[in-house]
């Protein structure tokens, strides 16, 4: 069998981006190769290999764990299911953290470290330093920094901002889970991705609030950077706003605060 019957058989059965992302990882090339080499002919280890990979996607695994990578905001990042897989809504972070002209960034809940590396690449000058409860995703974060050529001012584990040294920041991030379980909207891919970086109580705003908590005790002033569902937002500005952060502006998933 060659390429392009294979991506055709295939191509009926799952997404074609994901049938392309499938043959392309198992040949250890990118998609372009297979449109260039449509009529290569495919060895039975690389079809049974590809066909495993499909029989994988159709039980519900996300594409981008069978591949082990996944682009975000215009960078490959290295993940495994120790991460949260970077999603297209949140890069809306980094456009808005670089119109803040930042000195210096906190990451909370870095995951992959998709939103630290890519702002310590687009802001070189800023410092940027990223948090996670997770040891195993601060292992994936630092194999990004490292492939991707990016020096983390700091990578270390915390849970919120136990371990944070706040003074001098300016701009805190923080993509903290913020799924209710109960939500009757969750695809099952999701339910591949780990608890830890997903679910929160409190209808998925526990630890934004704590966050907002400990922030305010610790006396910080700067910006603070939320991801959020949007039926999250209207109870997320009003207890911000309780606690001296005031309200700035949403875009999508994403709302400013300043305090
Ligand atoms: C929604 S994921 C976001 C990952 C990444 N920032 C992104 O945008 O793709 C949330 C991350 O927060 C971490 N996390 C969960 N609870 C935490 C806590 N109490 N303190 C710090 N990090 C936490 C999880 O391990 C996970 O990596």
């Amino acid at each position: 069998m060659n390429v392009r019957s294979w991506l055709k058989n295939n191509k009926t059965l799952v997404d074609s981006l994901d049938a392309e992302l499938i043959l392309a990882h198992v040949l250890g090339k990118d998609r372009v190769f297979l449109v260039s080499h449509d009529e290569d002919e495919l060895t039975d280890a690389q079809i049974a290999a590809a066909d495993e990979l499909i029989r994988k996607r159709l039980a519900g695994y996300p594409v981008a764990y069978l591949v082990g990578h996944k682009e975000f905001y215009g960078r490959d990042f290295v993940i495994n299911e120790n991460v949260l897989i970077p999603r297209p809504e949140t890069e809306g972070i980094i456009d808005l953290v670089k119109d803040l002209n930042p000195r210096k960034i906190l990451d909370i809940g870095t995951g992959s470290g998709c939103i630290a590396i890519t702002l310590k690449a687009e802001l070189p000058e800023a410092r940027v330093c990223a948090y996670d409860i997770s040891e195993a995703a601060l292992e994936v974060a630092a194999q990004n920094a490292a492939n991707l050529d990016v020096d983390l001012d700091a990578l270390v584990i915390s849970d919120l901002t136990s371990n944070v040294d706040l003074s001098d920041a300016d701009v805190v991030v923080a993509n903290l889970p913020y799924v209710n379980p109960d939500w009757d909207f969750l695809s099952p891919e999701i339910k591949k991705e780990p608890d830890l970086a997903l679910y929160a109580d409190d209808n998925g705003l526990a630890l934004i609030k704590k966050l907002i908590d400990e922030l305010a005790a610790k006396k910080y002033h700067g910006y603070l950077v939320l991801e959020s569902d949007a039926s999250q937002q209207k109870d997320i500005i009003k207890y911000a706003g309780e606690h001296g952060f005031k309200y700035q502006k949403t875009t999508e998933l994403i709302t400013l605060f300043l305090s």
